[in-house]
């Protein structure tokens, strides 16, 4: 086994490889000036199981094409197979046709991808698990919730109360309180298919005076959270924290949370940014290590 370090995951890659006592192969890349990718794999993956690790956050359109590159590169070099690990698997928000006339763009990306080389595929918290029986090639989604909660057991925060900011997160409220076994709940959220706006209802929890963290697959523009934290607000929790598998943080976004009145704010190194304080690292090895 090989680890081809990606160029938007080059840290975790090397994290994966020194866990494995794995060869690492760097990977040279560049935009020509009309903006188009080169990559090239510095070393052979001849005969090997090559492992690509690369996220594709934003600007995910030149990393999703980075990836294919990679896939098209190893096996040219006679890899025997390919598996990309891509922490955080962008386009796959868009898990069916909401309207008609829209592309199934969670599956296009897929079968982009197989084409290009790619025989099999990691990723986690995937928004949809349902979407990957639809991919040309076996795809698997796993959970980074239990280290997320792990993290904020040993900041001290053990009896937090677990909150998803809607129902399709909460399994990961579930997941969280199995670690931090200080209750659970969720928020109703409404996102307008044609605005994109987001509202959160406020509705009974048992929050006040609690210590709450929010937990989610993404964050994105911030949004979901603020609006989740103004309601905890108002159903007088006592301390506010936001986790999520993914840290995107477009623009402001973290300011922004955190003057919402969130203390902190924990991700992981799937998406490298300014929270990524838990690391895939040890899951992922584990992982390919069958
Ligand atoms: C959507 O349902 C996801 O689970 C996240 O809640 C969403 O992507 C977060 O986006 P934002 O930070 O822009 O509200």
């Amino acid at each position: 086994m090989k680890i081809v370090l990606g160029p938007s995951s080059k840290e975790l890659g090397e994290k994966i490889a020194d866990i494995l006592k794995a060869e690492k192969l760097p990977v040279a890349f560049k935009n020509f000036p009309d903006g188009e990718s080169y990559v090239r794999i510095e070393g052979s993956t001849q005969g090997e199981e090559a492992i690509i690790v690369q996220t594709t956050s934003p600007p995910q359109d030149q990393r999703l094409i980075q990836l294919a590159l990679m896939a098209d590169a190893a096996k040219r070099t006679g890899a025997k197979n390919v598996k990309a690990v891509v922490p955080y698997l962008a386009y796959t928000r868009q898990d069916k046709v909401f309207l008609a006339g829209e592309a199934l763009s969670g599956e296009a990306v897929a079968n982009m991808l197989k084409a290009a080389g790619v025989d099999s595929l990691l990723t986690f918290n995937v928004h949809e698990g349902a979407l990957l029986k639809r991919f040309p090639f076996p795809a698997k989604t796993l959970s980074a919730i239990p280290v997320l909660a792990e993290y904020f057991k040993q900041r001290g925060l053990e009896r937090a109360f677990s909150l998803a900011p809607d129902d399709g997160a909460l399994y990961m409220a579930r997941e969280a309180e199995q670690v931090l076994k200080g209750g659970y709940g969720f928020l109703e959220k409404h996102r307008d298919l044609y605005t994109g706006h987001v509202s959160i209802q406020k509705k009974p929890l048992e929050v006040k005076g609690k210590t709450v963290v929010i937990f989610d697959d993404i964050i994105s523009s911030g949004g979901t959270i603020i609006r989740a934290a103004r309601i905890l607000k108002k159903l007088e929790a006592a301390r506010i924290f936001a986790s999520c598998v993914h840290p995107l943080l477009i623009g402001d976004a973290e300011k922004h949370i955190l003057s919402a009145g969130v203390e902190e704010i924990v991700g992981t190194d799937g998406v490298p940014s300014a929270v990524s304080k838990v690391s895939l690292a040890p899951i992922i090895a584990k992982e390919l290590l069958g």
